[in-house]
């Protein structure tokens, strides 16, 4: 359940961004979409450090879905590329900026050498106190569904009903509050197979910014926007 803190309004606990219109974005410039992707990445390490001084513990940023492998074969490539080198690049400064790095998807789909950049950033940046950033990668809210209800009816001796704690605890990082605030950019009104589960009472908030263009302002305003909502998670 969510804390009393979140129920009053104020800074969400954890704000979850769908990352959407880097494609739009590189149209409007005649460049490549991949382009758009790279923009992306600034927009990221925007809002990361702005999410950090705001003093937001949590922030999952959708990065890759399940049906993103659907697009062509060069952009997937690129989208591949671009988070090796990403992650691999930025690893150290986040661990010395207190951010703890952590994925969300089947991790185990991709290639091996990408696996291993996972865990050694996840290893890494492990003591970040600051900012707990998750990355949602090959991640689909069915899929994560899924994954938890099959391993909970492969669990030896499981006996009775599947549970709603059962399904919470088996979900790819049980920890991690639900989001609070979901951001989607680029004026799409969609969740998209994201956190789908922990959407349940997640408020959402949507701008026709383009996600190359996100930044402090714009978390500023869905922030502010958020703190005037009243939130009564089905109660009057
Ligand atoms: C949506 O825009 C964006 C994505 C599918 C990818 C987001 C990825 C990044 C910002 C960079 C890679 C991530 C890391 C962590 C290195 P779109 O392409 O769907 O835009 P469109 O709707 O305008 O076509």
């Amino acid at each position: 359940m969510p804390k009393e803190a979140d129920v009053i309004g104020g800074l969400p606990s954890h704000v979850a961004i769908i990352m959407d219109g880097n494609g739009r974005w590189a149209l409007k410039r005649g460049l490549p979409r991949i382009m758009g992707h790279y923009a992306g990445v600034k927009a990221i390490e925007r809002t990361v450090r702005a999410a950090a001084d705001i003093g937001i513990p949590h922030l999952s940023l959708y990065a890759f879905s399940t049906e993103n492998w659907r697009r062509p074969l060069p952009e997937v490539k690129g989208l591949m590329n671009l988070f090796r080198y990403y992650v691999r690049k930025k690893t150290k400064e986040l661990c010395n900026e207190g951010v703890r790095l952590r994925f969300a998807g089947r991790i185990w789909e991709l290639s091996e050498d990408i696996r291993k950049i996972v865990r050694e950033a996840e290893n890494a940046t492990a003591g970040g106190g600051r900012l707990d950033l998750v990355v949602c990668f090959n991640y689909g809210g069915r899929q994560e569904l899924l994954d938890a209800i099959n391993s909970i009816v492969e669990e030896d001796g499981r006996e009775g009903a599947v549970t709603e704690e059962a399904i919470r605890s088996h979900l790819y990082l049980p920890d991690l509050p639900d989001p609070d605030l979901i951001i989607r950019t680029s004026g799409e009104h969609r969740l998209s197979n994201f956190w789908l589960w922990q959407s349940s009472y997640s408020e959402l908030y949507f701008t026709s910014t383009l996600w190359p263009d996100f930044g402090k302002e714009e978390l500023d305003s869905a922030l502010e926007d958020y703190a005037k909502r009243e939130r009564r998670f089905g109660a009057v």
